[in-house]
């Protein structure tokens, strides 16, 4: 082939491509020093700043001291810096608009907008237009009446699900066993408003039983791009015991999914979600998380997460090859469908290490040795989540503080070098689950 040729067919699919591009990252937890990660090895991406990041992400990009609840001093950032691509990492400033406020000023910006936000924001709008499009997911029902909730719970059979509608930092889900745990879950909720208002209302929906999987897509509202798949390990104990938590460790892809399963999920799921969004006229574009249940009876919806779950990044993330700059462009300018995604055939497993009492209260502050044994490893990542630097030492500062991540050949191969790197970190009070991927393992 003459070499012109060759250039002219480079030059037209990179023509809309910048290769000087500077990208701001906003979060702070483990999810976005993944994110950061993956951007920094992107041949697009010149300058990386991350609001407010972390000490991990510190490493790579340039943090600044502002929060990702401060819209406004975000979007003067981007006007001034003229950042070419900013990457909204959690829920909360997607629900206050972000993207919204970032496309007055012709921002290119990555996520849904606040009316697409809604989705995670309120799980009655979330239930009810399940019901509306017929779109699989436990039969519920939902109040914002104290009282009118506890008769309902007097009146049913248990198990039940008890949700607060707003946003709770994953922790706002009460699986209830007896009457007397859902009776005390609406207290907590509705009575003392431990989530503030997101316990205005609540949802209270029937217990399913299955295999859980995080479904994770791209779309621009028109194509739907899946990502590989992932299990997240929600509760604080081993064997799935105890409170639910942000997420305490996950692995991909998972074992379970066959092509079959895929295509019913995508067509009694994924395709109505994205239409009926449409049809509600809150065109969904970013990164859609999809929370499942299969169950005996098929596929169900427990949750949508209008973002990269965390840990789901951390694993889909070191797994994926191409590029994330293209895909997020693609996603943000309808494009989607000329845009594939390469994978790396290795298993990827992330086990958090947490500070003793999350979820509950903790303490922070504690130094974490063993950090720097970590540097330029091929196959071993440590993100950081909750840290913060103090005089040239790394300290704890939140609940969920590292997430470690390995690439092995297998299931197997994944969990034993994660958990070899565990073993070489040290703060006081860790604590972390020993059976990261023990499901995938129960099937080999
Ligand atoms: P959610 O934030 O709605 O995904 O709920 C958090 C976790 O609670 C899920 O990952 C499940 O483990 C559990 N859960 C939520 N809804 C149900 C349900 N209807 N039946 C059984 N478990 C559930
Ligand atoms: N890992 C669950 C979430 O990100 O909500």
């Amino acid at each position: 082939m003459p070499l012109g040729f060759v250039s002219e067919v480079f030059w037209h699919s990179c023509k809309d491509n910048k290769f000087d591009m500077r990208i701001l990252v906003i979060g702070n937890g483990g999810r976005e020093h993944s994110i950061v990660w993956k951007l920094a090895q992107s041949s697009q991406v010149e300058k990386i700043f991350c609001a407010p990041g972390n000490p991990g992400i510190a490493e790579i990009a340039e943090c600044l001291d502002i929060a990702p609840e401060q819209i406004h001093l975000l979007t003067d950032f981007a006007v001034k810096e003229k950042i070419d691509l900013t990457i909204v990492g959690p829920e909360a400033p997607l629900v206050e608009g972000i993207v919204d406020v970032f496309g007055k000023y012709n921002l290119q910006v990555f996520g849904p907008n606040k009316k697409a936000a809604i989705l995670e924001s309120s799980k009655v709008f979330m239930k009810c237009l399940m019901r509306k499009y017929d779109i699989p997911t436990a039969d519920f029902r939902y109040f914002n009446d104290y009282n009118e909730a506890r008769r309902y719970i007097l009146s049913v059979s248990m198990p039940k699900v008890i949700k607060a509608d707003g946003l709770s930092k994953g922790k706002g889900v009460f699986v209830c066993k007896s009457e007397n745990e859902a009776l005390s879950a609406i207290d907590l909720i509705m009575q003392d408003k431990i989530f503030g208002n997101a316990g205005d209302s609540v949802v209270i929906e029937d217990f399913l039983s299955g295999e859980e999987l995080s479904l994770i897509l791209f779309t621009d509202g028109k194509t739907i791009l899946s990502l590989e798949t992932s299990q997240d390990h929600k509760t604080i104990y081993d064997g799935d015991k105890g409170p639910n938590t942000g997420g305490m460790g996950a692995y991909s892809p998972v074992s379970f999914m066959t092509e079959n399963l895929y295509h019913r999920i995508e067509k009694e799921i994924l395709v109505p979600t994205i239409k009926a969004m449409n049809s509600e006229d809150r065109r969904y574009k970013g990164i859609l998380y999809v929370g499942l249940m299969i169950t005996k009876s098929g596929p169900k919806v427990l949750e949508f997460n209008v973002r990269f779950g965390d840990p789901e990044a951390q694993v889909l993330l070191t797994r994926m090859k191409s590029d994330l700059v293209p895909i997020m462009q693609a996603t943000i300018t309808g494009g989607l469908d000329n845009i594939d995604i390469e994978w790396k055939p290795q298993t990827s497993l992330c086990v958090v290490m947490a500070s003793k009492g999350y979820p509950g209260r903790h303490v922070n502050g504690m130094e974490i040795t063993g950090l720097n044994l970590f540097k330029d490893q091929d196959d071993t990542q440590v993100f950081h989540a909750g840290t913060r630097y103090n005089n040239g030492k790394i300290l704890t500062n939140g609940g969920r503080v590292l997430n470690i991540v390995a690439c092995g050949k297998d299931i197997r191969d994944a969990q034993q070098k994660a958990y070899d790197a565990v073993a070489k970190i040290s703060f006081e009070g860790a604590y972390y689950r020993k059976d990261i991927g023990y499901k995938a393992l129960l099937d080999k």
